[in-house]
């Protein structure tokens, strides 16, 4: 073929080809499908490196100008909905870079100086991701806050607390709400803790080894809010870790938010009947007329595989990745752009849904009454009065015996019924055998008292304002 045969598929690039592109090829390498989501991040990344590069005279004044007023152009059209993005131009960074030359002339060309699409993909994903990072953390925190204010209010609320999903000891519904914003306030560090990895700027590594124009780094990451720029050329354009790290962290936060669902699928079964969850937080049935199903803890609870798989597939994509940047990396961002939104309408949901979440009281209570949940307590009078606990366990573990064939909770016994256990029971027993007296003897930090339980909202309210 002669050397002429180049086409505008391979514009960009084609001079040293003597053929065009097989056009599935073209298809299939090329990342604008789903590249284009980036088109905002890539034209403030363009944009800063634009104004960088007419500082330091690599542009004159009217260049810079003409490329800054022209990219921001750009970025109105698409806005607009007016760019018809190009399979040929494979990528967003070639379609805007072809828009902006449409748009100003040659001299859109000369943006691509000093710089190459392998460490402008990486600014681009960095700059996608520490918006995401906001964005996500503002929602957990909507979600945080109306845990710790419905914990607030349920802190005298009392259920049974389960080991083994066995009845164990009683709790308040307060207290278990603040268990789940323990865990959420873990993941909202670590997504903030990951952030200070996103936030450093590759741009200025070029395609691998740096640049031959006197570029000034230090001013392309202050421009775009970055903390500094990265270290080394060679590690900036090819690891993902940092995408790693924040699907880790998501992988995390849904794991959680996995944890709450099935509680919240539990208690909404007619066999716990703990709380309702609003009509419009759920879905009925086409064919039984009785149902209401908790739809939206359930697809939470679902969509927690996709986001496990996306880290082991991000994983599996970097892993034995010859230096430097590799066509591998362009699989990183449909499982980003997806955790991305997962998480996003995981949230949203939870937030949504959880200050609406209406306990049902008696029947939390009954269920506490039902499981023996005092016996712990009983035990711990008897070791108080003298006895060792080894005895105690044996004469409360007789008492739950009689009370199952009776059908009686502890605190339902006569005070003759308990002393056939043990003499050492005395009328001040009904003191712990109660469910109140119970949880209000766990009085420390982290116990389940009520006023503990107020105490513990109440920090938590500070940090998370904080
Ligand atoms: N679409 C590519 C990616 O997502 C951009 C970088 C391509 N660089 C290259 N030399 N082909 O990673």
């Amino acid at each position: 073929m002669s050397d002429r045969q180049t086409t505008d598929t391979n514009a960009a690039w084609g001079g040293r080809f003597s053929e065009a592109t097989d056009a599935f090829v073209a298809e299939f390498t090329a990342s604008i499908g789903f590249d284009q989501r980036l088109y905002r991040h890539d034209i403030a990344g363009s944009i800063a490196h634009a104004t960088m590069l007419t500082e330091v005279g690599v542009l004159s004044a009217d260049e810079g100008r003409a490329i800054v007023d022209g990219l921001k152009a750009v970025q109105a059209d698409i806005e607009a909905g007016q760019l018809q993005w190009s399979v040929a131009l494979e990528d967003v960074h070639m379609n805007v870079e072809a828009a902006l030359t449409a748009k100003i002339g040659a001299v859109g060309k000369k943006l691509h100086t000093g710089r190459s699409r392998n460490d402008q993909i990486a600014t681009d994903i960095r700059l996608y991701l520490r918006e995401a990072i906001d964005g996500l953390g503002g929602e957990l925190k909507r979600l945080q806050r109306g845990l710790i204010e419905l914990a607030a209010q349920q802190a005298d609320t009392i259920m049974p607390g389960f080991t083994h999903l066995q009845t164990a000891q009683p709790v308040t519904f307060g207290h278990h709400l603040l268990a789940w914003n323990e865990m959420l306030q873990r993941d909202a560090e670590r997504l903030l803790d990951c952030r200070k990895r996103v936030n450093i700027l590759p741009l200025g590594a070029a395609a691998l080894a740096g640049t031959t124009y006197p570029i000034n780094r230090a001013r392309t990451a202050e421009l775009l809010g970055f903390d500094r720029p990265t270290e080394n050329s060679l590690d900036s354009v090819s690891d993902r870790d940092f995408a790693i790290e924040f699907t880790h962290v998501g992988a995390l936060l849904m794991m959680h938010l996995s944890r709450m669902s099935e509680e919240l699928v539990l208690w909404t079964s007619a066999q716990f009947d703990f709380i309702n969850l609003p009509d419009r937080f759920c879905t009925g049935s086409s064919i039984m007329p009785q149902k209401k199903n908790p739809d939206v803890p359930e697809l939470v609870r679902g969509k927690t595989g996709r986001v496990y798989g996306h880290l082991m597939g991000l994983l599996t994509l970097m892993k034995s990745q010859p230096l430097a940047y590799n066509k591998d990396n362009q699989e990183d961002k449909e499982p980003l752009f997806d955790t991305v939104d997962t998480l996003a309408g995981s949230l949203r949901a939870f937030a949504d849904m959880v200050p609406h979440l209406e306990p049902k009281k008696d029947q939390m209570r009954a269920a506490a009454l039902r499981g023996y949940s005092t016996a712990t307590d009983l035990a711990d009078y008897l070791v108080k009065k003298g006895m060792a606990f080894r005895d105690a366990h044996e004469v409360v573990g007789k008492s739950v015996a009689y009370g199952l064939q009776t059908k009686k909770d502890l605190s339902e016994m006569s005070l003759d019924e308990l002393k056939t256990f043990s003499d050492t029971i005395g009328e001040d027993v009904f003191d712990v055998l109660t469910l109140e007296g119970s949880v209000a003897a766990r009085d420390h930090i982290g116990g389940t008292a009520p006023h503990q339980v107020r105490e513990a909202a109440q920090r938590a309210l500070v940090r998370l304002n904080a």
